[in-house]
């Protein structure tokens, strides 16, 4: 898009970020979303160190496109992928889990652009303090981790608040969305759920059905009473989790039930044990599509903002 601050600040055609998902965004969804003319992002999550080099670098060989990688700063691995994406000379990174404070010296030498992922105004004003250049604010909509506000109530706070552009997440999946995020003074996008459904998304088929299908009010966070809310669809696990919630058991209990339960949901397509992470947009997503599909559908904003100039006359 001409003149979108964003776009122009990372040299992308669209203002689009896929988001970061654990386990599922790789190299080649990345790789898909930034040739699509977007900005594609590989989710670290805890992943050995080799393969997040070996994802960079597969990443490279499909796109000459500028991509991302995400840092959970409470990965155990993270200072050393800190390192990884200045030797790679990558162009951005969003942060989740915490402040990059202590890396944002080494990037900015590196001339990367910093974008840490947030769900409070606090927190953006952290960042930006910090030295962030931009600022994704996430509501609770979205899929994965979750704070407490909706993205209609966090981004036009943080937009105020903060003198560095933002970025909408959590629960936009069409091109309304899109535009809806404009209207809360947004510059761009983050995505998860929607790319979810994407044709080079490598999740077993189970969980892309699952999103498929999904309705409305088909997704529940699990993990308040832990401190550890993530938004994911109901299944079995789910309900055992919010047995264990009830009767406030102990933590132990929790992290034994949600061993591995990504990688059953994303690798194995367990419905039952699988913890399935996708947002309350998951409803609203009914096709497989590429990711050039998808973000050209999404910015195909023309007849929408005549309907809406027609609408509000
Ligand atoms: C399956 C899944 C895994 C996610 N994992 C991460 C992650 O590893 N790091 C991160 O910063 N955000 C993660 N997120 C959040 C997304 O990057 C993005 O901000 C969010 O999906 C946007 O909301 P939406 O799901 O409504 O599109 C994840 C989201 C989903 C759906």
């Amino acid at each position: 898009m001409k003149n979108n601050k964003f776009c122009e600040m990372i040299g992308i055609e669209y203002p689009i970020i896929q988001g970061a998902m654990a386990w599922i965004a790789d190299s080649t969804l990345a790789a898909a979303v930034s040739n699509a003319g977007g900005l594609g992002i590989i989710a670290t999550g805890n992943m050995p160190v080799d393969l997040v080099r070996e994802e960079i670098r597969k990443a490279k060989e499909l796109t000459d496109k500028p991509f991302g990688v995400n840092i959970m700063l409470l990965s155990p691995n993270a200072e050393e992928v800190a390192r990884i994406v200045c030797e790679e000379k990558i162009k951005v990174v969003t942060t989740g889990a915490g402040s990059p404070g202590k890396y944002m010296e080494m990037w900015k030498s590196h001339n990367i652009k910093v974008i840490p992922v947030v769900a409070s105004v606090a927190l953006a004003k952290r960042m930006e303090k910090a030295g962030a250049d931009a600022i994704i604010a996430e509501g609770c909509e979205s899929g994965g981790h979750v704070g407490e506000l909706t993205t209609m109530a966090l981004v036009p706070q943080v937009v105020d608040a903060v003198n560095v552009p933002v970025i909408a997440a959590g629960g936009i999946g069409d091109k309304r969305g899109v535009a809806a995020a404009f209207m809360l003074g947004a510059v761009a996008i983050q995505v998860g759920t929607r790319f979810l459904a994407a044709r080079e998304c490598n999740i077993h088929e189970n969980y892309k059905q699952k999103v498929l299908t999904a309705k409305d009010i088909d997704t529940v966070v699990t993990g308040r009473s832990t401190g550890h809310p993530v938004r994911v669809l109901r299944n079995k696990l789910t309900r055992k989790f919010q047995i264990l919630e009830k009767g406030n058991a102990a933590s132990e209990e929790f992290d034994k039930l949600g061993k591995g339960a990504l990688t059953k949901a994303v690798k194995e397509g367990d419905l039952d044990n699988g913890s399935f992470m996708a947002g309350q947009i998951a409803g609203l997503i009914s096709k497989e599509e590429t990711c050039k599909e998808i973000i050209e559908e999404m910015f195909d904003l023309v007849n929408l903002l005549e309907k809406i100039n027609k609408d509000i006359r």
